[in-house]
Protein backbone atom coordinates (compact mmCIF):
# COMPACT_ATOMS: atom_id res chain seq x y z
CA UNK A 1 0.00 0.00 0.00
CA UNK A 2 2.94 2.69 0.04
CA UNK A 3 2.00 3.24 3.99
CA UNK A 4 3.77 3.03 7.12
CA UNK A 5 1.79 2.80 9.92
CA UNK A 6 2.79 3.37 13.56
CA UNK A 7 3.10 5.16 16.60
CA UNK A 8 5.55 7.63 17.67
CA UNK A 9 5.79 9.11 21.41
CA UNK A 10 7.46 12.08 22.65
CA UNK A 11 8.72 12.71 25.90
CA UNK A 12 8.52 16.37 26.21
CA UNK A 13 10.10 19.31 28.72
CA UNK A 14 6.41 20.52 29.55
CA UNK A 15 6.85 24.46 30.59
CA UNK A 16 3.65 24.43 32.57
CA UNK A 17 1.79 24.63 28.68
CA UNK A 18 -2.34 23.34 28.13
CA UNK A 19 -2.03 23.00 24.71
CA UNK A 20 1.40 21.25 22.16
CA UNK A 21 1.84 21.45 18.47
CA UNK A 22 3.34 19.42 16.52
CA UNK A 23 3.92 19.30 12.20
CA UNK A 24 2.20 17.10 9.94
CA UNK A 25 2.32 16.33 5.98
CA UNK A 26 -0.25 14.30 4.48
CA UNK A 27 -0.34 12.13 7.82
CA UNK A 28 -3.54 10.28 8.83
CA UNK A 29 -3.82 10.73 12.82
CA UNK A 30 -5.63 7.92 14.58
CA UNK A 31 -5.45 8.90 18.03
CA UNK A 32 -3.62 10.81 20.23
CA UNK A 33 -2.94 9.49 23.85
CA UNK A 34 -1.26 10.69 27.17
CA UNK A 35 0.22 8.96 29.80
CA UNK A 36 -1.39 5.83 30.93
CA UNK A 37 -3.36 5.59 27.34
CA UNK A 38 -5.39 8.41 28.44
CA UNK A 39 -6.93 9.84 25.45
CA UNK A 40 -6.39 13.66 23.89
CA UNK A 41 -8.29 15.42 22.52
CA UNK A 42 -6.56 17.33 19.35
CA UNK A 43 -6.97 18.65 16.26
CA UNK A 44 -5.10 19.49 12.67
CA UNK A 45 -4.82 23.36 11.64
CA UNK A 46 -5.23 24.39 8.02
CA UNK A 47 -2.97 22.89 5.12
CA UNK A 48 -0.25 25.20 4.98
CA UNK A 49 0.97 24.35 0.72
CA UNK A 50 4.47 24.13 2.40
CA UNK A 51 4.44 23.63 6.16
CA UNK A 52 1.42 21.10 6.08
CA UNK A 53 -0.79 20.79 9.11
CA UNK A 54 -0.03 22.06 12.48
CA UNK A 55 -1.66 18.70 15.01
CA UNK A 56 -2.68 21.10 18.03
CA UNK A 57 -3.02 18.46 20.93
CA UNK A 58 -4.75 19.23 24.63
CA UNK A 59 -2.24 18.40 27.71
CA UNK A 60 -1.79 19.29 31.33
CA UNK A 61 0.86 21.01 32.86
CA UNK A 62 1.58 17.90 34.03
CA UNK A 63 1.61 16.01 30.59
CA UNK A 64 5.60 14.38 30.39
CA UNK A 65 4.10 12.04 27.58
CA UNK A 66 2.92 12.65 23.88
CA UNK A 67 1.45 9.54 21.79
CA UNK A 68 0.54 9.78 18.17
CA UNK A 69 -0.76 6.89 16.50
CA UNK A 70 -0.61 7.94 12.27
CA UNK A 71 -0.28 6.40 8.70
CA UNK A 72 1.61 8.36 6.45
CA UNK A 73 0.17 8.43 2.92
CA UNK A 74 1.74 7.02 -0.33
CA UNK A 75 3.07 10.50 -1.54
CA UNK A 76 4.33 11.48 1.59
CA UNK A 77 7.39 13.66 0.83
CA UNK A 78 10.28 12.11 2.88
CA UNK A 79 9.35 8.84 2.00
CA UNK A 80 10.20 6.87 -1.59
CA UNK A 81 9.11 3.36 -2.40
CA UNK A 82 10.63 2.01 -5.26
CA UNK A 83 9.35 -1.40 -6.92
CA UNK A 84 12.35 -3.66 -7.09
CA UNK A 85 12.66 -2.95 -11.07
CA UNK A 86 14.19 0.42 -9.74
CA UNK A 87 16.70 -1.02 -7.95
CA UNK A 88 19.95 -2.73 -8.28
CA UNK A 89 18.91 -6.15 -7.82
CA UNK A 90 15.34 -6.06 -9.90
CA UNK A 91 14.07 -8.89 -7.26
CA UNK A 92 13.26 -6.91 -3.66
CA UNK A 93 11.54 -3.64 -3.23
CA UNK A 94 13.58 -0.63 -1.27
CA UNK A 95 12.45 2.46 0.96
CA UNK A 96 14.54 5.45 2.13
CA UNK A 97 13.41 8.75 3.55
CA UNK A 98 14.98 12.12 3.22
CA UNK A 99 14.38 14.82 5.65
CA UNK A 100 16.47 17.43 5.28
CA UNK A 101 15.21 20.38 4.94
CA UNK A 102 11.21 20.06 6.36
CA UNK A 103 10.07 16.36 4.98
CA UNK A 104 10.29 14.41 8.11
CA UNK A 105 6.86 15.85 9.13
CA UNK A 106 5.53 13.74 6.48
CA UNK A 107 6.65 10.34 8.03
CA UNK A 108 6.93 11.29 11.73
CA UNK A 109 4.66 13.98 13.39
CA UNK A 110 6.67 16.06 15.03
CA UNK A 111 8.41 19.40 16.21
CA UNK A 112 10.35 20.09 12.94
CA UNK A 113 12.61 22.73 13.67
CA UNK A 114 16.77 22.50 12.80
CA UNK A 115 16.41 24.28 15.99
CA UNK A 116 15.01 21.70 18.01
CA UNK A 117 17.39 18.48 19.08
CA UNK A 118 15.83 15.33 20.56
CA UNK A 119 17.14 11.65 21.48
CA UNK A 120 15.35 8.71 19.89
CA UNK A 121 15.02 4.91 19.77
CA UNK A 122 13.05 3.58 17.08
CA UNK A 123 11.36 -0.26 16.41
CA UNK A 124 10.67 -1.07 12.76
CA UNK A 125 9.02 -4.26 11.14
CA UNK A 126 9.85 -5.06 7.53
CA UNK A 127 8.97 -7.78 5.10
CA UNK A 128 10.66 -11.18 5.34
CA UNK A 129 14.27 -10.52 3.43
CA UNK A 130 14.39 -6.96 4.23
CA UNK A 131 17.16 -5.38 6.42
CA UNK A 132 16.20 -1.73 8.01
CA UNK A 133 19.10 0.44 8.65
CA UNK A 134 18.55 4.18 10.67
CA UNK A 135 20.91 7.06 11.69
CA UNK A 136 21.18 5.73 14.73
CA UNK A 137 22.72 2.57 16.30
CA UNK A 138 21.40 -0.99 15.73
CA UNK A 139 20.53 -3.04 18.56
CA UNK A 140 20.56 -6.72 17.85
CA UNK A 141 17.03 -8.07 16.61
CA UNK A 142 15.02 -9.76 18.59
CA UNK A 143 12.24 -10.92 16.47
CA UNK A 144 12.04 -11.60 12.77
CA UNK A 145 11.45 -8.76 10.55
CA UNK A 146 11.86 -6.52 13.80
CA UNK A 147 15.08 -3.95 13.61
CA UNK A 148 15.79 -1.62 17.01
CA UNK A 149 17.50 1.51 17.01
CA UNK A 150 18.81 3.98 19.60
CA UNK A 151 20.43 7.05 18.63
CA UNK A 152 21.15 8.57 21.97
CA UNK A 153 22.94 11.79 21.19
CA UNK A 154 20.74 14.66 20.42
CA UNK A 155 20.13 15.40 16.90
CA UNK A 156 17.94 17.90 14.76
CA UNK A 157 14.51 16.19 13.04
CA UNK A 158 15.93 16.63 9.87
CA UNK A 159 18.57 13.99 10.55
CA UNK A 160 16.37 11.23 11.37
CA UNK A 161 16.53 8.63 8.55
CA UNK A 162 15.14 5.58 7.25
CA UNK A 163 16.54 3.00 4.61
CA UNK A 164 14.73 -0.94 3.80
CA UNK A 165 15.82 -3.17 1.03
CA UNK A 166 18.00 -6.03 0.26
CA UNK A 167 20.91 -4.46 2.34
CA UNK A 168 24.37 -6.53 2.48
CA UNK A 169 27.20 -4.76 5.04
CA UNK A 170 30.73 -5.09 4.96
CA UNK A 171 33.27 -3.39 7.69
CA UNK A 172 35.72 -1.12 6.14
CA UNK A 173 38.02 -0.81 9.45
CA UNK A 174 37.46 -0.69 13.31
CA UNK A 175 34.62 2.10 12.97
CA UNK A 176 33.77 2.35 9.58
CA UNK A 177 31.42 0.23 6.92
CA UNK A 178 29.45 0.06 4.12
CA UNK A 179 25.77 -0.84 3.32
CA UNK A 180 24.67 -1.40 -0.42
CA UNK A 181 22.53 -3.97 -2.31
CA UNK A 182 24.49 -7.49 -2.71
CA UNK A 183 25.75 -6.79 -6.47
CA UNK A 184 27.16 -3.33 -5.73
CA UNK A 185 28.59 -4.39 -2.41
CA UNK A 186 32.37 -5.04 -3.59
CA UNK A 187 32.57 -2.36 -5.56
CA UNK A 188 31.53 -0.27 -3.03
CA UNK A 189 34.38 -1.42 -0.67
CA UNK A 190 36.83 -0.56 -3.65
CA UNK A 191 35.45 2.97 -3.55
CA UNK A 192 35.33 3.83 -0.05
CA UNK A 193 39.19 2.49 0.51
CA UNK A 194 39.85 6.19 1.92
CA UNK A 195 37.31 6.35 4.82
CA UNK A 196 38.61 5.15 7.48
CA UNK A 197 41.83 7.71 6.85
CA UNK A 198 39.39 10.41 5.88
CA UNK A 199 38.06 9.64 9.96
CA UNK A 200 41.95 10.18 11.40
CA UNK A 201 42.21 13.29 9.20
CA UNK A 202 38.99 15.01 10.23
CA UNK A 203 39.94 14.30 13.82
CA UNK A 204 43.21 15.69 13.65
CA UNK A 205 42.13 18.79 12.60
CA UNK A 206 38.88 19.63 14.83
CA UNK A 207 38.33 17.09 17.22
CA UNK A 208 37.01 13.71 18.41
CA UNK A 209 34.14 12.05 16.07
CA UNK A 210 31.10 11.87 18.14
CA UNK A 211 29.30 9.60 16.66
CA UNK A 212 31.28 6.10 17.42
CA UNK A 213 30.37 4.87 13.70
CA UNK A 214 30.59 6.21 10.72
CA UNK A 215 28.40 3.79 8.06
CA UNK A 216 27.63 4.49 4.36
CA UNK A 217 24.65 3.03 2.46
CA UNK A 218 24.62 3.66 -1.37
CA UNK A 219 21.54 3.64 -2.36
CA UNK A 220 19.48 2.96 -5.97
CA UNK A 221 20.11 5.88 -8.36
CA UNK A 222 16.62 7.77 -7.32
CA UNK A 223 18.63 9.04 -4.74
CA UNK A 224 18.00 12.84 -4.35
CA UNK A 225 21.45 14.25 -3.61
CA UNK A 226 25.00 13.15 -4.11
CA UNK A 227 24.78 12.76 0.38
CA UNK A 228 23.17 13.09 3.12
CA UNK A 229 24.93 13.25 6.20
CA UNK A 230 22.37 11.15 8.25
CA UNK A 231 24.59 10.69 11.55
CA UNK A 232 26.15 7.44 12.22
CA UNK A 233 24.77 6.68 8.60
CA UNK A 234 25.91 8.91 5.45
CA UNK A 235 23.03 8.66 2.43
CA UNK A 236 24.66 8.30 -0.77
CA UNK A 237 23.81 8.25 -4.44
CA UNK A 238 25.22 5.16 -6.66
CA UNK A 239 26.69 8.04 -8.90
CA UNK A 240 30.02 8.29 -6.79
CA UNK A 241 31.03 4.91 -7.83
CA UNK A 242 33.03 5.46 -10.25
CA UNK A 243 35.34 2.42 -10.20
CA UNK A 244 38.06 5.64 -9.63
CA UNK A 245 37.79 6.58 -6.29
CA UNK A 246 37.45 9.82 -8.00
CA UNK A 247 34.27 11.11 -6.64
CA UNK A 248 34.84 10.67 -2.61
CA UNK A 249 35.30 14.03 -2.10
CA UNK A 250 31.76 14.31 -1.56
CA UNK A 251 32.34 11.15 1.36
CA UNK A 252 34.54 13.79 3.15
CA UNK A 253 31.92 16.20 3.07
CA UNK A 254 29.17 14.09 4.18
CA UNK A 255 31.74 13.11 7.03
CA UNK A 256 32.94 16.56 7.83
CA UNK A 257 29.01 17.34 8.67
CA UNK A 258 29.78 14.87 11.85
CA UNK A 259 31.32 18.00 13.06
CA UNK A 260 29.41 21.06 11.46
CA UNK A 261 25.94 20.55 11.35
CA UNK A 262 25.25 17.23 12.88
CA UNK A 263 26.84 18.97 16.34
CA UNK A 264 27.12 22.80 15.47
CA UNK A 265 23.54 22.86 13.59
CA UNK A 266 21.54 26.04 11.65
CA UNK A 267 18.81 27.36 14.57
CA UNK A 268 16.79 28.13 10.91
CA UNK A 269 16.93 27.32 7.57
CA UNK A 270 17.73 30.97 7.09
CA UNK A 271 21.10 30.06 8.70
CA UNK A 272 22.00 27.12 6.21
CA UNK A 273 25.18 28.45 5.45
CA UNK A 274 26.17 27.36 8.87
CA UNK A 275 25.87 24.09 8.06
CA UNK A 276 26.90 24.08 4.27
CA UNK A 277 29.84 26.62 3.98
CA UNK A 278 31.95 25.01 7.27
CA UNK A 279 31.48 21.69 5.42
CA UNK A 280 32.58 22.22 2.59
CA UNK A 281 35.61 24.35 4.10
CA UNK A 282 35.84 21.04 6.42
CA UNK A 283 35.57 18.40 3.37
CA UNK A 284 38.33 20.46 1.62
CA UNK A 285 40.83 20.70 4.26
CA UNK A 286 39.66 16.71 4.92
CA UNK A 287 40.78 16.22 0.89
CA UNK A 288 43.94 18.31 1.41
CA UNK A 289 45.41 16.27 4.35
CA UNK A 290 44.69 13.49 2.04
CA UNK A 291 45.28 14.11 -1.50
CA UNK A 292 47.61 17.05 -1.49
CA UNK A 293 47.16 21.11 -2.27
CA UNK A 294 46.69 20.62 -5.72
CA UNK A 295 44.02 18.00 -5.43
CA UNK A 296 41.93 20.54 -3.21
CA UNK A 297 42.72 23.88 -5.37
CA UNK A 298 41.31 21.93 -7.91
CA UNK A 299 37.75 21.20 -6.19
CA UNK A 300 37.87 24.87 -4.57
CA UNK A 301 38.39 25.91 -8.40
CA UNK A 302 35.33 24.18 -9.42
CA UNK A 303 33.51 25.34 -6.60
CA UNK A 304 34.41 28.76 -7.31
CA UNK A 305 32.96 28.57 -10.79
CA UNK A 306 29.44 26.94 -9.62
CA UNK A 307 29.64 30.19 -7.42
CA UNK A 308 30.02 32.43 -10.20
CA UNK A 309 27.35 31.36 -12.06
CA UNK A 310 25.26 31.14 -9.06
CA UNK A 311 25.44 34.58 -8.11
CA UNK A 312 24.85 35.70 -12.12
CA UNK A 313 21.48 33.39 -12.02
CA UNK A 314 20.10 34.32 -8.34
CA UNK A 315 17.81 37.12 -6.85
CA UNK A 316 20.11 39.32 -5.49
CA UNK A 317 18.86 38.86 -1.73
CA UNK A 318 19.15 34.86 -2.36
CA UNK A 319 22.84 35.51 -2.91
CA UNK A 320 23.29 36.77 0.96
CA UNK A 321 24.86 34.18 3.46
CA UNK A 322 21.93 34.76 5.61
CA UNK A 323 18.68 34.31 3.88
CA UNK A 324 14.85 35.41 4.65
CA UNK A 325 12.89 32.89 3.76
CA UNK A 326 9.67 33.72 5.93
CA UNK A 327 7.17 32.46 3.66
CA UNK A 328 9.04 30.13 1.16
CA UNK A 329 9.88 26.93 0.61
CA UNK A 330 13.16 26.66 2.69
CA UNK A 331 14.29 24.32 -0.18
CA UNK A 332 14.79 27.63 -2.60
CA UNK A 333 17.23 29.10 -0.55
CA UNK A 334 19.25 25.48 -0.67
CA UNK A 335 21.61 27.05 -3.71
CA UNK A 336 25.72 27.33 -4.13
CA UNK A 337 25.87 30.43 -2.02
CA UNK A 338 25.21 28.55 1.67
CA UNK A 339 28.14 26.17 0.08
CA UNK A 340 30.63 28.50 -1.99
CA UNK A 341 30.08 32.07 -0.71
CA UNK A 342 30.40 30.09 3.13
CA UNK A 343 33.66 28.20 2.05
CA UNK A 344 35.18 31.65 0.71
CA UNK A 345 34.37 33.44 3.41
CA UNK A 346 35.66 31.08 5.79
CA UNK A 347 39.04 30.92 3.38
CA UNK A 348 39.11 34.61 3.73
CA UNK A 349 39.17 34.39 7.91
CA UNK A 350 41.93 31.23 7.44
CA UNK A 351 43.95 33.33 4.68
CA UNK A 352 43.78 36.64 7.24
CA UNK A 353 44.54 35.29 10.38
CA UNK A 354 46.98 32.04 9.70
CA UNK A 355 46.03 28.44 9.29
CA UNK A 356 47.46 28.12 12.59
CA UNK A 357 44.80 30.20 14.40
CA UNK A 358 41.84 29.16 12.37
CA UNK A 359 42.23 25.42 13.31
CA UNK A 360 42.82 26.61 16.65
CA UNK A 361 39.14 28.79 16.68
CA UNK A 362 37.31 26.02 14.82
CA UNK A 363 38.17 23.01 16.79
CA UNK A 364 37.34 25.23 19.62
CA UNK A 365 33.78 25.82 17.92
CA UNK A 366 33.06 22.26 17.80
CA UNK A 367 33.55 21.81 21.12
CA UNK A 368 31.21 25.29 22.44
CA UNK A 369 28.40 24.36 20.11
CA UNK A 370 28.44 20.53 20.23
CA UNK A 371 24.92 19.62 20.52
CA UNK A 372 23.93 22.85 20.18
CA UNK A 373 22.40 25.20 17.66
CA UNK A 374 23.30 28.57 16.35
CA UNK A 375 22.40 31.88 14.25
CA UNK A 376 24.49 33.92 11.75
CA UNK A 377 24.10 36.63 14.52
CA UNK A 378 25.27 34.05 16.92
CA UNK A 379 28.41 33.03 15.09
CA UNK A 380 29.43 36.57 14.63
CA UNK A 381 29.68 37.39 17.76
CA UNK A 382 31.54 34.61 18.86
CA UNK A 383 33.90 34.83 16.34
CA UNK A 384 34.49 38.06 16.64
CA UNK A 385 35.04 37.14 20.54
CA UNK A 386 37.55 34.48 19.36
CA UNK A 387 39.64 36.45 16.54
CA UNK A 388 39.29 40.03 16.93
CA UNK A 389 41.13 40.51 13.80
CA UNK A 390 37.71 39.58 11.91
CA UNK A 391 36.22 42.74 12.72
CA UNK A 392 38.10 44.27 10.38
CA UNK A 393 37.03 42.10 7.03
CA UNK A 394 33.88 43.07 6.29
CA UNK A 395 32.10 40.14 7.04
CA UNK A 396 28.97 41.48 7.06
CA UNK A 397 29.67 42.50 3.43
CA UNK A 398 29.91 38.14 3.13
CA UNK A 399 26.87 37.64 5.31
CA UNK A 400 24.16 40.82 4.10
CA UNK A 401 24.98 41.95 0.85
CA UNK A 402 25.15 40.35 -2.39
CA UNK A 403 27.40 38.40 -4.59
CA UNK A 404 31.56 38.32 -4.41
CA UNK A 405 32.70 40.85 -1.83
CA UNK A 406 35.88 42.15 -3.35
CA UNK A 407 38.25 40.80 -0.89
CA UNK A 408 37.03 36.89 -2.11
CA UNK A 409 40.31 35.24 -1.72
CA UNK A 410 41.51 33.53 -5.15
CA UNK A 411 42.08 30.19 -6.35
CA UNK A 412 45.02 29.55 -8.70
CA UNK A 413 45.06 26.00 -10.33
CA UNK A 414 48.37 25.08 -12.21
CA UNK A 415 46.46 21.78 -13.06
CA UNK A 416 43.71 23.64 -14.68
CA UNK A 417 46.32 26.49 -16.22
CA UNK A 418 47.44 23.36 -18.61
CA UNK A 419 43.76 22.17 -18.79
CA UNK A 420 43.06 25.94 -20.31
CA UNK A 421 45.68 25.57 -22.85
CA UNK A 422 44.26 22.35 -24.26
CA UNK A 423 41.78 24.21 -25.44
CA UNK A 424 44.07 26.11 -27.95
CA UNK A 425 44.61 22.69 -29.50
CA UNK A 426 41.88 20.37 -31.32
CA UNK A 427 40.56 17.68 -29.17
CA UNK A 428 42.37 14.88 -31.20
CA UNK A 429 45.61 17.22 -31.08
CA UNK A 430 46.57 17.97 -27.60
CA UNK A 431 47.65 14.75 -26.14
CA UNK A 432 50.67 15.61 -28.24
CA UNK A 433 51.80 18.72 -26.75
CA UNK A 434 54.05 18.73 -24.40
CA UNK A 435 53.03 19.14 -20.57
CA UNK A 436 49.65 18.93 -21.63
CA UNK A 437 49.47 14.71 -20.72
CA UNK A 438 45.73 14.40 -20.82
CA UNK A 439 46.05 10.56 -20.10
CA UNK A 440 47.38 11.69 -16.70
CA UNK A 441 44.27 13.93 -16.18
CA UNK A 442 41.99 13.04 -13.25
CA UNK A 443 37.93 13.27 -13.06
CA UNK A 444 38.57 17.16 -11.87
CA UNK A 445 40.73 17.56 -14.93
CA UNK A 446 38.23 16.65 -17.08
CA UNK A 447 35.50 18.06 -15.62
CA UNK A 448 36.94 21.31 -15.97
CA UNK A 449 38.12 20.92 -19.39
CA UNK A 450 34.36 19.85 -20.58
CA UNK A 451 32.91 23.30 -19.06
CA UNK A 452 35.96 25.07 -20.71
CA UNK A 453 34.16 23.78 -23.83
CA UNK A 454 32.95 26.72 -26.01
CA UNK A 455 29.40 25.49 -27.74
CA UNK A 456 29.27 27.84 -30.77
CA UNK A 457 32.78 27.14 -31.70
CA UNK A 458 32.55 23.57 -30.88
CA UNK A 459 29.58 23.30 -32.94
CA UNK A 460 30.61 25.55 -35.95
CA UNK A 461 34.14 22.98 -35.94
CA UNK A 462 32.21 19.76 -35.35
CA UNK A 463 34.69 19.30 -32.59
CA UNK A 464 32.08 17.24 -30.43
CA UNK A 465 32.30 14.00 -32.70
CA UNK A 466 36.49 14.91 -32.50
CA UNK A 467 36.34 14.81 -28.87
CA UNK A 468 34.00 11.97 -28.68
CA UNK A 469 35.86 9.84 -30.84
CA UNK A 470 38.99 10.75 -28.81
CA UNK A 471 38.03 10.15 -25.46
CA UNK A 472 34.59 8.40 -25.81
CA UNK A 473 33.08 11.28 -23.16
CA UNK A 474 29.19 9.53 -24.31
CA UNK A 475 30.05 6.90 -22.68
CA UNK A 476 31.63 7.65 -19.92
CA UNK A 477 30.62 5.47 -16.22
CA UNK A 478 31.91 8.43 -14.55
CA UNK A 479 28.15 10.30 -13.87
CA UNK A 480 30.09 13.85 -13.37
CA UNK A 481 31.80 13.66 -16.68
CA UNK A 482 28.91 12.22 -18.20
CA UNK A 483 25.97 15.24 -16.72
CA UNK A 484 28.77 17.77 -17.54
CA UNK A 485 28.91 16.54 -21.67
CA UNK A 486 25.42 15.99 -22.37
CA UNK A 487 24.68 19.75 -20.84
CA UNK A 488 27.13 21.22 -22.82
CA UNK A 489 26.29 18.62 -26.02
CA UNK A 490 22.73 19.35 -25.83
CA UNK A 491 23.73 23.33 -25.74
CA UNK A 492 25.50 22.77 -28.79
CA UNK A 493 22.89 20.75 -30.73
CA UNK A 494 25.41 17.32 -30.56
CA UNK A 495 22.51 14.77 -30.77
CA UNK A 496 24.80 11.59 -31.06
CA UNK A 497 24.56 12.20 -26.74
CA UNK A 498 20.30 11.62 -26.68
CA UNK A 499 20.14 8.11 -26.26
CA UNK A 500 22.64 7.94 -23.52
CA UNK A 501 20.97 11.43 -22.30
CA UNK A 502 17.48 9.68 -22.07
CA UNK A 503 18.94 6.71 -20.83
CA UNK A 504 20.85 8.78 -17.56
CA UNK A 505 17.68 10.83 -17.02
CA UNK A 506 15.17 8.08 -16.49
CA UNK A 507 17.80 6.35 -14.36
CA UNK A 508 19.28 8.95 -12.32
CA UNK A 509 17.13 11.19 -9.76
CA UNK A 510 20.06 13.00 -8.60
CA UNK A 511 18.93 16.95 -8.66
CA UNK A 512 21.81 18.38 -9.01
CA UNK A 513 22.66 16.83 -12.84
CA UNK A 514 18.61 16.94 -13.83
CA UNK A 515 18.83 20.50 -13.37
CA UNK A 516 21.02 21.61 -15.31
CA UNK A 517 19.80 18.65 -17.83
CA UNK A 518 16.47 19.82 -17.93
CA UNK A 519 17.37 23.40 -17.98
CA UNK A 520 19.51 22.30 -21.28
CA UNK A 521 17.12 21.30 -23.31
CA UNK A 522 14.82 24.06 -22.72
CA UNK A 523 17.47 26.25 -23.56
CA UNK A 524 18.23 24.86 -27.00
CA UNK A 525 14.44 24.77 -27.72
CA UNK A 526 13.76 21.18 -27.30
CA UNK A 527 11.34 21.07 -24.61
CA UNK A 528 9.04 18.56 -26.08
CA UNK A 529 12.05 15.94 -26.23
CA UNK A 530 12.38 17.54 -22.19
CA UNK A 531 8.93 16.03 -21.95
CA UNK A 532 9.09 13.51 -23.62
CA UNK A 533 11.88 12.55 -21.56
CA UNK A 534 10.49 13.63 -18.23
CA UNK A 535 6.86 11.64 -18.11
CA UNK A 536 9.26 8.47 -18.52
CA UNK A 537 12.04 9.56 -15.92
CA UNK A 538 9.37 10.97 -13.33
CA UNK A 539 8.15 7.80 -12.17
CA UNK A 540 11.43 7.15 -10.73
CA UNK A 541 11.98 10.51 -8.81
CA UNK A 542 11.80 10.99 -5.61
CA UNK A 543 9.65 14.20 -4.28
CA UNK A 544 12.41 16.68 -3.93
CA UNK A 545 13.14 16.14 -8.01
CA UNK A 546 10.07 16.13 -8.99
CA UNK A 547 9.07 19.03 -7.31
CA UNK A 548 12.21 21.39 -8.78
CA UNK A 549 11.31 19.49 -12.38
CA UNK A 550 7.68 20.10 -12.13
CA UNK A 551 8.13 23.59 -11.58
CA UNK A 552 10.90 23.89 -14.35
CA UNK A 553 9.14 22.25 -17.15
CA UNK A 554 5.65 23.24 -16.11
CA UNK A 555 4.21 19.98 -15.58
CA UNK A 556 0.69 19.22 -14.59
CA UNK A 557 0.54 16.14 -14.41
N1 LIG B 1 22.93 18.29 3.47
C1 LIG B 1 23.22 18.22 2.08
C2 LIG B 1 22.07 17.71 1.26
C3 LIG B 1 20.84 18.57 1.33
C4 LIG B 1 20.88 19.91 1.09
C5 LIG B 1 19.62 17.99 1.62
C6 LIG B 1 19.74 20.67 1.16
C7 LIG B 1 18.48 18.76 1.70
C8 LIG B 1 18.53 20.10 1.46
C9 LIG B 1 24.45 17.36 1.80
O1 LIG B 1 25.43 17.41 2.78
C10 LIG B 1 25.10 17.90 0.55
O2 LIG B 1 25.52 19.03 0.59
N2 LIG B 1 25.16 17.11 -0.52
C11 LIG B 1 25.77 17.51 -1.77
C12 LIG B 1 27.15 16.95 -1.91
C13 LIG B 1 28.26 17.83 -1.57
C14 LIG B 1 29.59 17.20 -1.94
C15 LIG B 1 28.20 19.26 -1.95
C16 LIG B 1 24.95 16.91 -2.90
O3 LIG B 1 24.03 16.18 -2.61
O4 LIG B 1 25.26 17.17 -4.04
ZN1 LIG C 1 26.39 19.27 2.90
Amino acid sequence: NNILKGSVSHNIVNNNASEIIFDTKELEIEKVELENGVKAEFNLTEEDPILGKGLVVKITPETKKVTIHYKTSPTSEAVQWLNPQQTAGKTKPFLFTQGEAILTRSWIPCQDSPGNKITYTASITVPEGLTAVMSAKSIPEKADGRFNFKMEQPIPSYLIALAIGDLQYRSLGERSGVYAEPSMIDACVYEFQDIENMITAAEELYGDYAWEQYDVIVLPPSFPFGGMENPRLTFATPTIIAGDRSLTSLIAHELAHSWSGNLATNSTWDDFWLNEGFTVYFERRITEALYGRDYSEMLALLGYQDLKQSVGELDKKDTHLKLELEGRNPDDGMTDIAYEKGYFMLRLIEETVGREEFDAYLKQYFTDFKFKNLTTEEFVTYINEKLPQTKEMNLNDWIYGPGLPANCPEVVSNKFKLVDEAHNHKPNDFASVEGLNPEKWTTHEWLHYIRGIDVESWEKNGLYEIADEAFGFTNSGNAEIAAAWFEKSILGGYEAVNPKLEEFLINVGRRKFLTPLYKALLEADKATLANDIYVKARPNYHFVSTSTMDDLLGYKG
